[in-house]
């Protein structure tokens, strides 16, 4: 799936509820599956499945406090905060997945980033 599999698997075994951990797991599969009808990479689609929501065990406090503290771009996340908080943990995701993951590949980043509202002109990946 990933060179850096040992490390992710630990890091969402403990941030994440075991329900949360089996669906990642389980879209992780799915994905893989996904990406063999529509031929694109299946190491991409299992990585992006598993860490779609490696920010989902943060509570909406949380997520706010998460997004305060970097200011940057904050303005923008503010319309989300009102509307939902939770839909955050897209965009956190990817950035735990970039910086504690070390995950560098810039279409799994988008495809975590984008799994709750989507965007134009997605990837088949991210779709
Ligand atoms: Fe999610």
């Amino acid at each position: 799936m990933n060179r850096n599999i040992e490390k992710i698997f630990g890091y969402l075994s403990i941030h994440l509820s075991p329900k949360i951990f089996k669906h990642s797991y389980n879209v992780a599969v799915l994905a893989g599956e996904l990406a063999l009808r529509y031929s694109i990479d299946i190491l991409k689609a299992r990585s992006d499945g598993i860490l779609h929501d490696c920010a989902k065990g943060m509570t909406d406090k949380e997520l706010i406090n998460f997004f305060k503290r970097r200011h940057k771009g904050f303005k923008y996340y503010q319309a989300i905060i009102r509307f939902s908080p939770h839909l955050l943990h897209s965009f956190a995701g990817e950035i735990i997945a970039k910086e504690n993951l070390k995950i560098k590949d810039c279409d799994i980043l988008n495809a975590i980033k984008n799994h709750t509202q989507g965007r134009e002109n997605m990837s088949v990946l991210e779709k």
